[in-house]
């Protein structure tokens, strides 16, 4: 079936850059798309079309690093530290969901809004609950959220009711594998939560298993320095906080790292030289105080970076606003340099929360020819004057001033979510 939208295009090819198609036409066949037009090809006039008049099209928002299990903590305990916050309000919410009918209410609901928001690509932690897990992939695939999913592993160093064996961990790790099979568009990522929390032989067998079954890694990496001291005090042979991943076989292309606040130039190379995203997580570094992560100084050395909302450390499940606070962020940065760092524009942040993002997926920049379309479609008309605007001026108003509400039609996987 072949379908038009019609309204103003933008997206962002490469780092810094904001491409624009007013007045245009993406033309879908099968929910991939064909390619989009200034002027509607003949060959495609009698389909069917679908007019967003003046509203703004844009590619669909990826998140890649959040906690399903903390979304009903959003917005608490914020004034304590890392590990603090960890100790007195995550995990005991975590645990939580060895209740399946508590985890399917609430993992609905978290999925549901994701697509409002315009989410529709994740690579998320679940608890250390397999059934939970499937239940949490389950209601994405459905809501039409597609990406990585994360049975957690931690098997020290977590409180009783809240922990598994090692033992346990490698069982419910492979059961919760054979069960993934059944669906499509959301896949097993593993996922240590961070060094503290993984054994040395749990986390060498999560190694072997990422290489046997071919899996890609998430995990934390240098977010806070008391959690850094922890590591290092934990593994004393590492000289650096990756090389605990490395030595187990974690440290490869299709790692995602959260944070990387504390990375050095040495960590940072290692990132660059193994492929390893570093996930930047502005608002949850604010939030609980970790510190703010160098994201100019990564790009500018060639570390792929994207963008994490990290609920519940940050508080914004809303990509836009995590953009807003990744510019925020990169401001005090560079104020904090004594202006000598460069901040990220607008367009830099939507990059990172867009392209960088849809990549790891292996998407093309864009609406990807061929590609099934991920877009999100804005109606800024509570705002005043849009007709007075150039489309860079309101690409910039959106990005800092969409509410959900403004989001008026979501597409994922091809097809028409919201
Ligand atoms: N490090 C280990 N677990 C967590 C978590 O749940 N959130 C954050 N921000 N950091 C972590
Ligand atoms: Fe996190």
């Amino acid at each position: 079936m072949i379908q038009v939208l019609h309204g103003n295009f933008l997206y962002t090819p490469s780092l810094g850059t904001l491409e624009t198609v007013p007045d245009g036409y993406l033309v879908l066949q099968d929910g991939r798309t064909v390619g989009i037009f200034s002027e509607l090809p003949e060959r495609f006039s009698d389909a069917e079309r679908t007019d967003f008049k003046n509203a703004l099209i844009l590619p669909a928002f990826t998140d890649l690093h959040l906690h399903a299990p903390q979304y009903p903590m959003l917005g608490m305990g914020m004034d304590l530290p890392l590990l603090d916050w960890l100790e007195r309000y995550t995990f005991r919410t975590e645990a939580r969901f060895g209740d399946p009918d508590y985890a399917r209410r609430i993992y609905r609901e978290l999925a549901q809004k994701l697509i409002e928001n315009g989410t529709t690509r994740v690579a998320m932690f679940s608890s250390l609950h397999t059934d939970a897990t499937l239940i949490l992939m389950e209601e994405l695939e459905n809501a039409g959220v597609s990406g990585y999913v994360g049975k957690v592993s931690m098997d020290r160093n977590s409180p009783d009711y809240y922990t598994e064996s090692t033992e346990q961990s490698k069982r419910e790790t492979l059961r919760w594998l054979k069960e993934c099979e059944r669906f499509r568009t959301v896949r097993p990522i593993l996922t240590p939560r961070f060094t503290p929390s993984c054994s040395d032989g749990l986390m060498r067998w999560l190694g072997d298993v990422a290489r046997e079954y071919d899996l890609p890694v998430q995990s934390h990496l240098s977010e806070n320095h008391s959690e850094i001291a922890w590591v290092k005090e934990l593994a004393p042979s590492c000289e650096r906080y990756w090389e605990t991943y490395a030595r187990a076989g974690l440290w490869k292309p299709k790692t995602l790292m959260a944070h990387c606040v504390y990375s050095d130039e040495i960590e940072r190379k290692a990132m660059r030289d193994y492929g390893v995203t570093a996930i930047h997580c502005a608002d949850s570094n604010i939030n609980i105080a970790s510190g703010t992560a160098p994201v100019r100084q990564m790009l500018e050395e060639g570390v792929h970076v994207a963008l994490g909302s990290d609920i519940a450390g940050g508080a914004q499940i809303n990509m836009l606003e995590v953009m807003q606070m990744t510019i925020r962020a990169s401001k005090f940065k560079r104020m904090e340099s004594g202006w000598k760092t460069d901040f990220l524009s607008v367009a830099e942040a939507f990059y990172l929360g867009t392209t960088a993002g849809s990549s790891y997926f292996g998407a093309k920049p864009g609406f990807g020819e061929g590609e099934p379309l991920h877009a999100v479609v804005i109606e800024e008309g509570r705002l005043p004057d849009a007709d007075r605007l150039t489309l860079r001026e309101r690409f910039e108003r959106a990005v800092y001033l969409s509410k959900p509400q403004d989001i008026v039609a979501v597409y994922a996987e091809g097809k028409r979510v919201k």
